[in-house]
């Protein structure tokens, strides 16, 4: 998702810009760009493709700035084109911008741009608030950035620099996060506690505007001085990739450590009551393997659905009831709303996030960290089993709560056991495949589904194993992939009975499973250490994870950064 970073203060801003949209790089973006302020005005360079796209170019330009503001984008309005990317410059090159969010009335004010004899070059919406700025402006920018916001519609999060201001940023926010660091002589604005590299850093209030100069920053909100939360200790990234080809491989292994530490973090937490489990993508996947661990532990109806679907939802009123936001960076968009939603709606929000101080957490009434570290990897691995360790050490009672604290062991032995290289010959680029489970085993198929088809653009299927006879069974023929996850006894007949179906039809049968006789009616088995079915999924998860990994390798695919798609999605 697109990134904001800004820089006064710094001898060389170019190469703290770089180093600073290096951080972003994780988010996932298919352009970037720079802005200096230099003498006489402000040079803006920018390129689509990598950042090292960007470095090549600016081998060529000799530009000497301490003040700039740089940006990743991921394209929503209009495609990756050079035209396109940020930081956009304004009509008489006044000002430039850098712009994560959506403009919504983008259509009324292109039409005020040109009324005023302004024809913007871009398809984005936000070139338009660059113009804005230049409009608003007198001499005076804390106005200018004041009005400009006024106008605005929609969600955003802009850093600007005004051409006779050279050594000043100028940034202002609406449910789009903003930061700023103020360390040694300089200042730093930043869209993600990654990149605020500075050891006290600002959160920046929704409907907040700020100047920042090299000795700090000042902050408003409707013409007022405002106050604004310091915090300190902030994020640093993710490190390095430690000697591995990929941070996903890294990550996978991590899984065992992550798990011990949410566990150990978690388990005097309890989430009781009626539950409604929320989260987009895996983070769902994660709240729905929950489902049956939290009827059985809390004697409660238990739901998942996405966040997405939730915003869009009839209103139903939550009072007594306790809504969990489960998302790995706590920024994503649509489970934000969700937990403001949630808020309005009466119901108790809890989160459980990766980052302590991000969006999801400050929403919340209470939340819950998960323990993974940072995770690079736009693919997430250690993020979703950390998420299931979570509400497994939260939910569970009795003797399950011994069984949680043996997953992490459980997690070390699936990776111990990997035949998933071998299985992954099984998979061609093209070629469609299905992963089937019931219950808890559901949610793992469609996790497994989601990290074949997200890193090898494979179409993949999860779906319920009971739901392949209505329809998509017409799909099987001779040697397609149907990976069988089985870890619930109680199941086992049915199981089998899915297995001959597949085989029957010509599928190929790849069960994930302890279970000897599933495992040996299949053709291959991806074999699992025994684990209690209602905590299994953090563990049956690991073999999917590797059968992704191996398949993305060999099929040569950009594991750590699939085309498209974007770490944190922070726009609904
Ligand atoms: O940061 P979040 O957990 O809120 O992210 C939610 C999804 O975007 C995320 O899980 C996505 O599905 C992953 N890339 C899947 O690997």
């Amino acid at each position: 998702m697109c990134g904001i970073i800004g820089y006064t203060g710094k001898p060389d801003v170019t190469a703290s810009l770089i180093g600073g949209l290096e951080k972003l790089e994780y988010r996932g973006y298919d352009s970037a760009g720079i802005a200096l302020a230099v003498r006489g005005g402000i040079s803006v360079i920018k390129s689509v493709g990598r950042i090292s796209q960007l470095t090549d170019k600016l081998k060529d330009v000799k530009l000497s700035a301490s003040c700039g503001i740089g940006h990743t984008r991921w394209a929503t309005h209009g495609k990756p084109t050079e035209i396109n990317c940020h930081p956009h410059l304004s009509f008489g090159g006044r000002c430039a911008v850098v712009h994560n969010g959506i403009i919504e009335n983008c259509r009324e004010l292109h039409k005020l741009c040109e009324l005023r004899g302004i024809t913007p070059v871009s398809d984005t919406d936000s070139e338009l608030i660059a113009h804005l700025l230049e409009l608003n402006y007198d001499g005076d920018a804390l106005k200018a950035v004041r009005k400009t916001s006024e106008m605005l519609k929609g969600s955003f999060a802009v850093g600007a620099l005004f051409a006779d201001r050279p050594e000043e940023i100028y940034a202002f926010r609406r449910l789009s996060p903003l930061l700023v660091g103020v360390g040694e002589g300089y200042t730093c604005l930043a869209s993600d506690g990654c990149a605020a590299e500075a050891k006290d850093v600002y959160v920046m209030g929704d409907g907040q505007y700020a100047r920042l100069s090299p000795s700090g920053a000042e902050f408003y909100i409707r013409g007022r001085r405002a106050a604004v939360k310091k915090i300190s200790g902030f994020g640093t990234g993710g490190g390095g990739k430690e000697g591995y080809e990929h941070y996903m491989l890294k990550e996978i292994l991590e899984q065992p450590e992550a798990a011990a530490r949410t566990i150990e973090a978690l388990q005097t937490k309890r989430l009781r009551g009626e539950l409604l489990m929320l989260g987009c993508g895996s983070s769902y996947h994660a709240a729905m393997s929950a489902i049956p661990l939290a009827e059985q532990c809390t004697g409660k109806p238990a739901h998942a659905i996405t966040a997405g679907e939730f915003i869009c939802s009839v209103r139903t009123g939550g009072r007594g009831r306790t809504a969990v936001l489960i998302s790995q960076s706590g920024e994503t968009a649509d489970t934000v709303s969700a937990a403001h939603e949630a808020e309005k709606r009466g119901w108790t929000t809890f989160g459980i996030a990766n980052v302590q101080k991000s969006s999801l957490t400050r929403v919340c009434r209470r939340y819950a960290l998960t323990h993974a570290g940072p995770e690079i990897s736009v693919a997430t691995t250690k993020g979703f089993t950390s998420q299931v360790a979570a509400l497994a050490a939260m939910l569970a009672t009795g003797s399950l709560r011994e069984e949680v604290r043996k997953l992490p062991f459980a997690i070390e032995r699936a990776l111990n056991t990997d035949d998933a290289a071998a299985a992954a010959e099984l998979f061609k680029p093209g070629r469609a495949a299905f992963f089937i489970g019931r219950r808890t085993d559901l949610a793992v198929a469609l996790e497994g589904a989601l990290k074949l088809r997200e890193i090898t653009y494979i179409p993949a299927f999860g779906l319920s194993a009971g739901e392949l006879k209505h329809g998509s069974i017409s799909l099987i023929e001779d040697g397609m992939p149907v990976v069988l996850i089985h870890t619930d006894p109680a199941l086992k007949d049915k199981s089998l009975l899915t297995a001959a179906t597949v085989k029957a039809r010509g599928g190929t049968v790849i069960a994930v499973t302890h279970d000897e006789e599933v495992a040996a009616f299949a053709d291959l088995a991806l074999r699992l250490p025994p684990v209690h079915p209602l905590l299994s999924s953090a563990v049956s998860v690991v073999p999917l994870q590797l059968l992704a990994y191996h398949t993305a390798v060999r099929l040569g695919t950009d594991v750590d950064k699939p085309r498209n798609l974007a770490k944190s999605v922070t726009v609904e």
